[in-house]
């Protein structure tokens, strides 16, 4: 059976900021997210009033300080209004420099106390990444840059369009105008109603640049961003940002004021850069910023296309508040099926599949060590395989590699894996596989510390997505070891090579224990035998695990993780620093049964309120559900992370395998035990 257990020292935690991290050191919000009370049913004036004139509140204190923006460029930095009429360059020019100097003391304000001084470390920070620097989707290859890039060349630049295009008409007497004297009332409820109208506009325009075509040319730039910064917030592709800039259109048709033109193109502007900033808090314990609501269209892009004013996303069930719904979206819990694009042979005995969803709906986000939980339809019916996703994660699609089971050793009359003969053998581009997740929590910690990783043999598939991830990010030291059997057996050679010359922070050091006779030490790999205390000796690993106090990722067969581990700790590292996902590559389970459970019997399901005969044929307790369309929660398939627990209510089970969960009295693990004799189970 291809399957593999993880173990992590870490575990979620409650953090006193009112929040909490996950394993991967991400922070969310204890409490959910929640919309203003002006369209919550029945109306509660009270809270409303609430809303209205606390701090922090609907007027204090950006609008307040908006407003008082508009005065201050409107009295000081604005060309009178007679300059515009026949729209001289110079005008012009100073509308985009008064444009530039707010854009470069607002956004570069948040960025310098939140990024360059990372005056608050991680404290609140939604991603525990820090921005790209290694990112090939990114102008420079740098998230910062391309988003100053994209923030002045088109997000400003449109900015300063609306703006001189309004006072050319209004110049020009185009413009409906009102005056706060003759209109006072008018004048304010317009100025209170200008952030909900940007909010409903806003909603509004989104929706409509994530329509399929105009998300392709347009949008996605904007999306690059997963984990976003104050500079992420007008990074947005010209096409957006008229789109996003158009909201001020409304004052060429409704009587308005130039002021209160400038509050909303300003507010437009000026919104997106604390709402960005990827963490929540306030500055000093006064101005507020960060909206996890934001943040989680971002990270999940499916959701929360407005903002926390206006109910929409709640309205038309495209609402996450950021709590249940994160692991949901985390780890779907249903079978999706996935169309294999492209198929790749990455050595001998491994191959990629690319997979996308067959709806061709969003690939839901994992992290780099994750995997894919498949259901396999094979001769003795459905049974179950988890394979790790081996590359960074991307909205269009998804990488796993597999390595075709070979018979034991020492048993070769006994049939190769099942499973990975399936999808080496029969799966071709086109066809369909069936799959669950993303789940697992073998994954990268949001200590910034240098990083230790090591794979051996197909253990190299979560290995690579992280040294992908981490090659991204940039900002850590990453030594890592890939232990092989020689070059015919070592997938992505080529893109580990790649990846190893254009990037700063990577060390890579390949083993061969079985070299052939065309590889050659000091080329193809700079160790030979097994990994060992005088091969790290040799990299230095000393040095940089005192002074860099390394984080280690390990994968690969039990055998290599047990001898690396007692390595590891001969320099004193200690258990915390070490995460690792063993993987089972024993085809026992799909060959040969369990002597005390050949008899078979009945197997009754309480809450499916299904009988079904077990024979040995049809493997474990999960694998029983699965193929009987009884569907259980499930992880690590091998007794690990005991997420497929259920409650026993009659008889015995027996095991396959020694389990690492805690099974208490009554309950069993489905995934890794058959009955003996007849059984009753809550699932
Ligand atoms: S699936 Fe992890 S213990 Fe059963």
């Amino acid at each position: 059976m291809a399957g593999f257990s993880s173990s992590s020292f870490s575990s979620d935690r409650v953090v006193p900021e009112g929040g909490y991290r996950t394993k991967a050191g991400d922070w969310a919000p204890s409490k959910p997210v929640e919309y203003a009370p002006i369209l919550k049913f029945p109306l509660n004036i009270k809270n409303i009033f609430k809303w209205m004139f606390a701090y922090p509140g609907y007027l204090w204190p950006f609008n307040v300080i908006y407003f008082g923006i508009v005065l201050l460029t409107w009295n000081y930095f604005q060309p009178p209004v007679e300059k515009f009429v026949t729209l001289e360059i110079g005008v012009i020019s100073k509308i985009l420099m008064r444009n530039f100097a707010l854009l470069w003391i607002w956004y570069g304000g948040w960025h310098l106390y939140l990024y360059t001084w990372r005056m608050r470390g991680q404290r609140r920070k939604y991603c525990a990444r820090w921005q790209s620097t290694k990112g090939s989707t990114f102008l420079l290859k740098n998230q910062v840059y391309d988003n100053i890039f994209w923030c002045c060349a088109s997000g400003c630049v449109a900015w300063t369009f609306y703006e001189v295009l309004y006072f050319w008409s209004m110049a020009n007497g185009y413009t409906p105008m009102i005056t706060f004297k003759d209109n006072p009332i008018w004048f304010i409820s317009q100025l209170l109603l200008i952030p909900i109208w940007r909010e409903f506009h806003f909603y509004w325009i989104h929706r409509f640049l994530h329509w399929k075509p105009l998300y392709k040319i347009s949008h996605y730039l904007h999306h690059h961003n997963i984990n976003p910064g104050p500079w992420s917030g007008l990074a947005m592709h010209p096409i957006e940002s008229m789109g996003y800039f158009s909201v001020v259109l409304i004052h060429f048709l409704v009587p308005s004021h130039p002021l209160l033109f400038l509050f909303n193109s300003q507010h437009t502007a000026l919104t997106p850069a604390p709402s960005h900033t990827g963490f929540e808090g306030s500055l000093k314990g006064g101005l507020p910023f960060g909206s996890y609501f934001h943040y989680l269209h971002h990270r999940y892009f499916d959701c929360n296309y407005g903002e926390s004013g206006l109910p929409f996303d709640k309205w038309f069930g495209s609402f996450m508040d950021g709590q249940k719904d994160i692991d949901a979206a985390r780890y779907p819990k249903t079978y999706l099926t996935y169309e294999v694009i492209r198929i790749e042979q990455e050595s001998e005995r491994v191959k990629s599949f690319y997979l996308k969803r067959e709806d061709r709906g969003e690939i839901a986000p994992h992290q780099s060590g994750q995997h894919l939980l498949f259901r396999v339809p094979v001769s003795k019916g459905k049974v179950l395989r988890c394979y790790s996703i081996s590359d960074s994660f991307n909205h269009e699609s998804l990488r796993v590699s597999i390595k075709k089971e070979f018979p034991p050793i020492g048993s070769p009359d006994l049939p190769p894996g099942e499973v990975s003969s399936y999808f080496h053998d029969e799966i071709k581009v086109g066809d369909t596989v069936e799959a669950k997740g993303p789940r697992g929590d073998f994954v990268l910690s949001n200590d910034m510390a240098p990083v230790f990783l090591a794979a051996g043999g197909v253990g190299i598939t979560p290995i690579i997505a992280m040294a992908k991830d981490l090659v991204l990010e940039g900002s850590r030291e990453v030594t890592m070891f890939v232990l092989m059997k020689n070059s015919r057996e070592f997938p992505f050679q080529d893109e580990l090579l790649k990846m190893k010359n254009e990037s700063s922070n990577l060390r890579v050091f390949v083993g061969f224990d079985e070299p052939l006779e065309e590889d050659c030490l000091g080329k193809s790999h700079d160790f030979e035998g097994y990994f060992s205390r005088e091969w790290l000796e040799e990299v230095s690993y000393e040095k940089t695990s005192k002074a860099g106090n390394l984080e280690h990722y390990i994968c690969g067969p039990k055998g290599m993780m047990e001898s690396s581990i007692k390595i590891l700790k001969t320099f004193g590292v200690e258990d915390h620093k070490i995460h690792m996902e063993v993987f089972s590559t024993s085809v026992k389970h799909e060959n040969e049964e369990n002597s005390d459970v050949m008899e078979g019997g009945q197997v009754e399901f309480i809450h499916s309120e299904k009988t079904i005969k077990w024979t040995p044929e049809d493997g474990t307790l999960l694998e029983l559900a699965e193929s009987n369309d009884i569907e259980m929660e499930a992880g690590c398939l091998f007794g690990e992370c005991g997420s497929c627990k259920v409650n026993l209510k009659e008889g015995e089970v027996v095991y396959d395998h020694p389990v690492a969960a805690t099974v208490e009295k009554g309950t069993c693990l489905p995934c890794s035990c058959r009955p003996k004799g007849s059984i009753v189970i809550e699932a």
